[in-house]
């Protein structure tokens, strides 16, 4: 059975989905990662791919940017597909002076200038938020790697480009970092009773404007990658 926009049957995706927010990188994690990988979606060229690593079964599908895409792919997985787990493996604009370029962040909550959840109707304000056991995995496979990652909270924002640069404000409360899709998975796992990850990888730092070339962002991905695909079980 088809949704609107991923043009997949029930069972073509396993219960693990590795979603970074572009499509070439999850062809590239196909390609390179996962043995016996399958073409699962190509609906809007968001591709999504099904195979194995080191035996167990994994789906890396595109989310796209922004809250309203990975809003869509994300419920769409979760309701319909019988997705129980999905780690988002993207990037991020440090926030705090603690974070180098390359660094990874494994995201704790997800504070948002989105109306994503005004949908819910609640009394109060909702705190998006990781799944625990997804996150300690995570950050237990870092370390076995030697890999040190920050562990926090973001700031998930609606526009990239911003009129009002509110970064120090948040900077002030300890946020993290920057980036645009955690708040709406981490919303829709808590909506459907699933499990949710963000894993980033600092790409650039918008208060001092430094940023990685585009071959460091492949061979920083590759830690990202690791971690996130050592959690699949
Ligand atoms: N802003 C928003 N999202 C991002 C950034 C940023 O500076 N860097 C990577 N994702």
């Amino acid at each position: 059975m088809s949704t609107p926009h991923i043009g997949a049957k029930k069972g073509d995706f396993a219960k693990t989905v590795l979603m970074p927010g572009d499509p070439l990188r999850a062809k590239y994690i196909a390609e390179n990662y996962l043995t016996d990988t399958r073409l699962v979606n190509e609906v809007r060229g968001m591709l999504g791919y099904t195979g194995s690593y080191h035996g167990k079964r994994v789906s890396v599908m595109a989310s796209g940017m922004g809250i309203p895409s990975m809003g869509i792919y994300s419920y769409e997985l979760f309701r319909f597909f019988d997705v129980d787990n999905i780690i988002r493996i993207g990037t991020a604009g440090a926030i705090s002076e603690k974070l180098k370029l390359r660094d990874v962040v494994l995201v704790m909550s997800s504070a948002t200038n989105s109306n994503f959840a005004a949908q819910y109707r609640l009394p109060g304000t909702p705190a998006p938020t990781a799944d625990y056991a997804l996150l300690k995995k995570a950050d237990d496979k870092a370390r076995q790697y030697g890999k040190t990652v920050s562990v926090g909270s973001v700031f998930c924002s609606d526009t990239f480009y911003d009129d009002a640069n509110s970064l120090e404000q948040w900077k002030k409360l300890g946020i993290l970092a920057i980036e645009m899709e955690s708040a709406a998975l981490y919303f829709n796992a808590a909506r459907t009773g699933k499990k949710a990850l963000c894993i980033c990888t600092i790409s650039d730092c918008p208060l001092t404007g430094e940023s990685c070339s585009a071959e460091e962002r492949q061979t920083t991905f590759n830690d990202m990658i690791r971690i996130a695909l050592e959690c699949v079980e």
